[in-house]
């Protein structure tokens, strides 16, 4: 090949969207060109520490890699190679980053859809026999007398089937929301409620409950229940993340018209990583979670024109909700 045609030949290559590098027999890399560059998410000189073969390994079946680019971006390469008469090897990547998003996106809303229809099936076939346990509970508690101390034991059971109901028509909800039902109510009530509910799990985890409330009560126009979700999902969130034991701040503020609710954990904090995805729906980083925890709660606050943030650390995690005072369903 003469100088000037070799020097078109680069001009080319270097034109194309897709990567082209060309390694040798040992896996070096001989040449790439610029977009091979831009993929891999290094300078020319990085070159030299690239081995072919190394980069292959990382693909998965399909021959797919992500890479980050040199301006951080998050690119999904499509590999393929074709080995050469001589020994060496053509590697070509395609960037496939929208398609790969969008079948993320896809698959989600597949989920989503299987959720669904499971959920309903399921919710179906438990709340059958947990009406029977909640009327057998309840005919027993009219056996014992109010002033029994078992009659508690009695009350608390039937407190959580009514949860495991509202928890199981929620779950059913997630892909068809129910309505807001804004009504005023006491929120320290509501929070105390909640943290009832999770103090024998806190208790198990050996975790300390701190609460925090304004000497003067407040009261909100708001949809009780979705509230005490919410803060459920975030209590047991905290709880989940001070696997070695720790402590819980729960503080209710009021802020002109608007309260703050605060809940602080000393847990291990969510890696900043991940961050951004925690309230995605099925984002998890738990063998048991499912991920939808989160995902409800910002949907719940969203709906109240309210918002939930988080600030974290590896010391431990914060998450505030804030809400206004008044909201108009
Ligand atoms: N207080 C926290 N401390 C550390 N990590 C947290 C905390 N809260 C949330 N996370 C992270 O966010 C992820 C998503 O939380 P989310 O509640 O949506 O799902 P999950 O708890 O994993 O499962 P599920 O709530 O459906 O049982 C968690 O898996 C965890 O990695
Ligand atoms: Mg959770």
């Amino acid at each position: 090949m003469g100088a000037m045609k070799q020097d078109l030949v680069y001009e080319i290559l270097n034109e194309l969207p897709a990567g082209v590098m060309l390694a040798d027999d040992s896996g070096g890399i001989i040449f790439a060109n610029n977009a091979a560059i831009e993929y891999l998410g290094i300078g020319r000189e990085g070159l030299k520490e690239i081995n072919i073969d190394h980069l292959l390994q990382h693909g998965t079946r399909k021959k797919e890699i992500m890479l980050r680019t040199k301006g951080n971006e998050r690119v999904t390469v499509n590999l393929s190679k074709k080995v050469l008469s001589n020994g060496w090897t053509v590697i070509i990547l395609n960037d496939i980053t929208e398609v790969h998003q969008l079948q993320q996106e896809l698959l989600k809303m597949d989920k989503l859809a299987t959720v669904g229809e499971l959920t309903s099936g399921i919710a179906h076939e438990i709340r059958n026999p947990l009406a029977g346990i909640k009327t057998t509970a309840q005919a027993l508690s009219e056996e014992i007398p109010a002033q029994d101390h078992r009659s508690v034991y009695i009350s608390k059971i039937i407190m959580e089937i009514d949860r495991l109901n509202k928890l199981l028509l929620n779950f059913f909800d997630f892909a068809k929301p129910k309505a807001l039902y804004i009504r005023p109510f006491d929120v320290k009530r509501v929070i105390e409620n909640t943290i009832y509910m999770i103090k024998d799990t806190a208790k198990a985890n050996r975790v300390q409950i701190m609460e925090f409330y304004p000497t003067n009560t407040i009261s909100i126009n708001a949809d009780p229940d979705m509230i005490q979700q919410v803060l459920m999902n975030i209590f047991i969130n905290a709880v989940q993340s001070m696997s070695a034991g720790g402590r819980m701040e729960v503080h209710l503020v009021e802020k002109d018209s608007h309260i703050l609710i605060e809940v602080s954990d000393t847990g291990k904090g969510i890696p900043e990583n991940i961050r951004s995805r925690i309230f995605d729906p099925f984002f998890t980083t738990k063998p048991k979670g499912i991920g939808l925890g989160l995902s409800i709660s910002y949907r719940i606050i969203k709906m109240h024109s309210g918002s939930i943030t988080f600030t974290s650390s590896d010391a431990g995690t914060k998450f505030t909700v804030n809400l206004s005072k008044d909201i108009k369903g």
